[in-house]
């Protein structure tokens, strides 16, 4: 049951960046979502965020408590990857809705476990691609699926950031690298555009020397997808922020940047080409927190399967796991060929103004 008024009660599990950053923020900006309680490991992050969101904070020991507390009625997820599924099941099979980061987890194996946990409870579990409730990026998906650039064929695309040696992102080798990290937004966006998945997965991957994270820092992948298209991205943890993706179709292209990224100043933007017309579009800088959360709670309140389940998010997993693999063996992985999905709509689309961030309390950001 809902909060008196209506709204969606959430638990945050993981008190880090992007909980403190982005999502507790962008909650206060919906209407239809609010914060009620904090589980964190770090008693100065349990009494100040406690005290600044006016919500209550337990201890990770306690979580069983807080699931059967009937304080929340769905938890968002963002501890390190390697953390998720621990989180989610228990959730879940107490009758709590999940609101997952991403990748949503580290092997095939736990995702299919959460998504039998959803399937088997009826609660509802999305995985927080923002993206698929952000305006400009749905208007992208919307015009090349419509064929506005012909058939698409090419897909190429850079994400690249200094993640810090200090983080746990560079201590937890290929689980918590560049490729679970970061390849989920190129990977998700192709699979959009393209309306399908792919059936074979190479790639590179090189060791600086200089960012030694005990697996590749900077991994270039290749992707062969049904119908003569293909699709290459590079992601790093060791060279300077950039973000862009290209897609070529049979009758123009459209070029985006920035794409992936989100806050202040980060208005998702492109360029669509078709013969001698070329046009900017420029999207206005909106909390995509709000709205992936705002669309989340709009399914929960109207029992309505969310758009980005754990199917989806299983999608990417299986994709970063034959990447792991090429890696590891240095040769081609065939995948099966599962049918493309439908994709995110636009009226999955939220615009809410962007939270102001306050200070972090003892949480450092990952990058340089
Ligand atoms: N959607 C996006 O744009 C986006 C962006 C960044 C990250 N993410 C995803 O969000 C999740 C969290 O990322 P983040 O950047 O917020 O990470 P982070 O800053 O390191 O925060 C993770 C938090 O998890 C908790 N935690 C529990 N066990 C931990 C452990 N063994 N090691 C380290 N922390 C532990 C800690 O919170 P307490 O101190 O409160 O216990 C920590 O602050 C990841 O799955 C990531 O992929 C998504």
């Amino acid at each position: 049951m809902p909060s008196e008024d209506g709204k969606i009660r959430y638990g945050v599990v993981g008190g880090g960046s992007i909980s403190q950053g982005a999502f507790m923020p962008g909650v206060g900006q919906t209407d239809n979502s609010v914060l009620a309680a904090l589980v964190t490991g770090d008693p100065q992050k349990a009494e100040k965020l406690a005290a600044l969101y006016g919500i209550k904070a337990y201890r990770y020991e306690d979580y069983d408590k807080l699931l059967k507390s009937g304080e929340i009625d769905a938890v968002y997820v963002a501890t390190p990857n390697f953390r998720h599924t621990e989180f989610v099941i228990p959730a879940l099979e107490a009758g709590i809705h999940v609101l997952l980061e991403k990748p949503m987890a580290t092997s095939e194996a736990d995702c299919h476990a959460m998504i039998e946990a959803a399937n088997r409870t009826g609660s509802k579990l999305m995985v927080a691609y923002r993206l698929h409730s952000e305006p400009g990026t749905l208007e992208i998906i919307e015009r090349v699926r419509a064929g506005e650039f012909g058939e698409p064929r090419l897909f190429t695309s850079t994400f690249t950031q200094t993640v810090k040696a200090s983080n746990h992102r560079s201590k937890h080798g290929f689980a918590a690298g560049p490729v679970p990290d970061m390849g989920p937004y190129p990977l998700n966006m192709v699979r959009q555009l393209f309306g399908d998945e792919p059936i074979e997965v190479t790639a590179f991957g090189s060791k600086d020397p200089k960012h030694d994270i005990g697996t590749w820092d900077t991994v270039t992948v290749a992707l062969r997808f049904p119908g003569e298209r293909l699709a290459h991205f590079t992601v790093s943890y060791s060279l300077p922020d950039s973000e862009r993706f290209q897609l070529i179709g049979s009758e123009g292209e459209v070029e985006a940047s920035p794409c992936f990224g989100y806050g202040e100043g980060v208005a998702i933007g492109y360029r669509a080409k078709r013969g001698d017309s070329c046009r900017e579009h420029v999207h206005p800088v909106v909390d995509q927190f709000a709205g992936e959360t705002a669309y989340f709670s709009a399914c929960i309140l109207n029992d309505q399967t969310p758009e980005a389940d754990g199917q989806e998010g299983w999608r990417d997993v299986r994709v970063v796991a034959a990447i792991e693999r090429a890696l590891q063996t240095g040769r081609p992985q065939t995948l099966e060929h599962v049918p493309g999905r439908r994709g995110p709509q636009r009226s999955q689309a939220r615009e809410f103004p962007l939270a102001k961030v306050p200070e972090m309390i003892d949480t450092e950001s990952p990058t340089e």
